[in-house]
């Protein structure tokens, strides 16, 4: 089986070749950030208008490194949702037409369930098991009990883990997109210089809450004089933060884990995805959280964390596997949560 996945929803215009057995023979992935860097954030407008200039030799290209020709193609996987719908629509459009014309299956993706089946892929680990999937969108763990079938254990109240690494750089002037910086810098930085609140950690459940955090880091950057902070005293906010989150993610989880344990005593594992999992401190607090709990813990490498065109793929070839195939009227959503999706949407 050989399957195209087509990614459009953020600001990545992304396409792969993968093959039933779980090759990845391309991913190509043509990143927006310039074009965005400017506004310190995605513009919707310009975001959509990029995608359909990219997206025919993004998608030549997948088939080019791959060495494949599009008669080879046994189906076309598209993100069809959630995300920002000028960027979907032209994928999912893209997808459809190619499926018409080569007469070919088609499968509509839930760009959510990409993340949440990616280490399906990169590991080939088997159901059941619990995700968290932290995005600049998203922030949840999932209990990942098979195909379609999603139940969220914890989620956030307010902004994304993402969004909060995002805001953190965005407010320090370190650029766009936040995260990966955020993590550069604080690796410069010397621990404990700021007290930060901890949201919901030591509460019950599995919910998250970054806003007050976020609030607090505003303060601590009020306080230090305009537009010429030293690079020091910005890495010792960034590795404050960057502690501060990990420390919480740590503590979520393990909640997250007893109701996961309660409903599988035996097997399972912990799973994280989405562009905060390439994070290394969300990585340690996770990997510690499942060992107090006895799981493994799989990541998937930084490059398929963050969003890709294989991911899209392999949902195809998951569901194609299964005969879950997607009619081209499918309408795509620009609000889709994971627990709202089933065998065939
Ligand atoms: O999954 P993704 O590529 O796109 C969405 O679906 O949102 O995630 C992007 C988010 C952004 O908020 C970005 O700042 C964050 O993931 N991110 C990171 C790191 N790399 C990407 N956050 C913390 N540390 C990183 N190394
Ligand atoms: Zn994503």
């Amino acid at each position: 089986m050989i399957i195209l996945g087509i990614e459009t929803s953020c600001d990545e215009t992304a396409a792969s070749i993968v093959t039933g057995e779980g090759e990845i023979l391309s991913n190509v992935i043509f990143s927006q950030i310039e074009e965005h860097a400017p506004y310190g954030g995605v513009v919707p407008e310009i975001a959509a208008r990029a995608h359909l200039e990219a997206i025919d030799w993004v998608i030549e290209k997948a088939l080019k490194d791959a060495r494949i020709e599009f008669d080879q193609l046994n189906g076309v996987a598209a993100t069809c949702g959630p995300g920002l719908i000028g960027g979907v629509l032209v994928g999912s459009m893209t997808g459809k037409a190619i499926a018409a014309a080569l007469q070919i299956p088609f499968i509509a993706v839930n760009h959510l369930e990409g993340h949440a089946l990616t280490a399906r892929l990169t590991d080939q680990i088997n159901f059941p098991y619990l995700l968290l999937l932290a995005s600049g969108g998203h922030t949840q763990l999932i209990a990942i009990h098979d195909i379609g079938s999603y139940e969220i254990v914890g989620g956030t109240i307010d902004d994304a883990l993402g969004e909060a690494f995002d805001k953190t750089a965005k407010m320090l002037g370190l650029g766009f997109p936040g995260g990966p910086m955020v993590e550069k810098t604080a690796a410069q930085g010397i621990l404990g210089k700021y007290k930060l609140p901890y949201p919901l950690k030591g509460r019950k459940g599995a919910n998250f809450s970054f806003s007050g955090l976020k609030t607090a880091v505003r303060q601590k950057i009020e306080g230090m004089p305009a537009g010429k902070i030293p690079f020091q005293e910005k890495a010792n906010l960034c590795a404050d933060f960057q502690r501060v989150v990990a420390e919480i993610v740590e503590d979520r989880t393990i909640n997250a884990i007893e109701v996961f344990k309660k409903r599988y005593p035996k097997g399972g594992a912990l799973v994280a995805a989405g562009g905060v999992a390439a994070n290394q401190a969300i990585r340690s607090a996770l990997k510690k959280a499942s060992s107090t709990a006895n799981l493994p813990f799989i990541v998937p490498p930084p490059s398929l964390c963050t969003d890709n065109g294989a991911m899209i793929a392999w949902v195809g070839i998951e569901r194609l596997t299964l005969g879950c195939t997607n009619e081209l009227d499918f309408k795509p959503r620009p609000r889709w949560p994971l627990n709202e999706i089933s065998r065939y949407h």
